[in-house]
């Protein structure tokens, strides 16, 4: 497994196209809504935005991207709505995966998959062995995931692995805990996009986001495509990342 550089322990290396996207896809319900349909027209719409943006991530050049789904908060809505997110995933997962594989895409969904159906942790399991190998971009959907669930099971995880650490915290690091972290094949997101309009983080990445750009846009995800991931690429490129540095460092550097 490649180590990668925590952005709070040393100098990540910032480039013009982020390495890792992370995207709260939000504003199915609002896109559907304002067109007099019922809600699940946006989620179904949402999943033709999720093919589309793959898409253009692959073609921008950037190696990760992470899309939350379903978090561990959207149990709580109406049982109907999350059967219907449910059924889309599978279907989604069925259709899809040949066209990931055959473009070089891997799929890795991170989150806690217990409580899923059978028959879709078995999709899941499928998809993610048959595109292990693929290099060209890595596609990880966040479902039943939550940024304080990951922190705690790593923490479990960690604790577990080496017991020892438990009479001795002080030895305990932030490479050693997030090795445990869901996400730990890849680097910290460079870039958070949330569509939708609302500005916050819903227990995504907590801990990888420490250091990201954030990006908000009014643009409903049925709506977002390879323009708007376009704008949203280009007001990233305008950012200093500083890291904690002054302006006047990173002009010498
Ligand atoms: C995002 O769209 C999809 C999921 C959270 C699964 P929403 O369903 O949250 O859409 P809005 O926010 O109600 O418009
Ligand atoms: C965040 O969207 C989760 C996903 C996009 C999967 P929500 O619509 O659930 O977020 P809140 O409830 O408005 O914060
Ligand atoms: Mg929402």
């Amino acid at each position: 497994m490649t180590a990668f550089t925590s952005s709070t322990t040393s100098l990540p290396q910032a480039s013009s196209v982020p390495r890792h996207v992370a995207i709260v896809m939000d504003g199915n319900g609002r896109w559907a809504t304002s067109r007099r349909l019922p809600r699940f027209a946006g989620h179904a719409k949402g999943v033709e935005a999720v093919r589309t943006t793959v898409e253009a991530c692959a073609k921008a050049g950037i190696e990760f991207l992470t899309l939350f789904a379903f978090s561990s908060e959207n149990w709580r809505r109406p049982a109907d709505e999350v059967s219907l997110l449910m059924r889309l995933f599978v279907g989604a997962l069925e259709r899809e995966i040949g066209s990931l594989h055959a473009n070089g895409i891997q799929l890795r969904v991170v989150g806690d998959l217990d409580p899923f159906e059978p028959r879709l942790r078995r999709l899941i399991a499928k998809g993610e062995e048959r595109t292990a190998a693929n290099t060209r971009l890595t596609l990880t959907i966040a479902a039943n995931y939550g940024g304080r669930w990951d922190i705690l099971q790593a923490t479990r995880s960690l604790l577990q692995n080496e017991p020892e650490l438990a009479a001795d915290p002080g030895l305990i690091t932030e490479a050693a805990l997030e090795k445990h972290l869901s996400m730990s094949y890849a680097p910290e997101p460079d870039l958070f996009i949330r569509t939708g309009g609302e500005q916050r983080i819903s227990n995504f990445l907590l801990w990888q986001l420490a250091y990201t750009e954030f990006y908000f846009t009014e643009t409903y995800w049925p709506d977002f495509g390879p323009v708007a991931l376009e704008e949203a690429i280009v007001s990233y490129r305008s950012r200093e990342r500083r890291f904690g540095r002054t302006s006047e460092q990173i002009a010498t550097a």
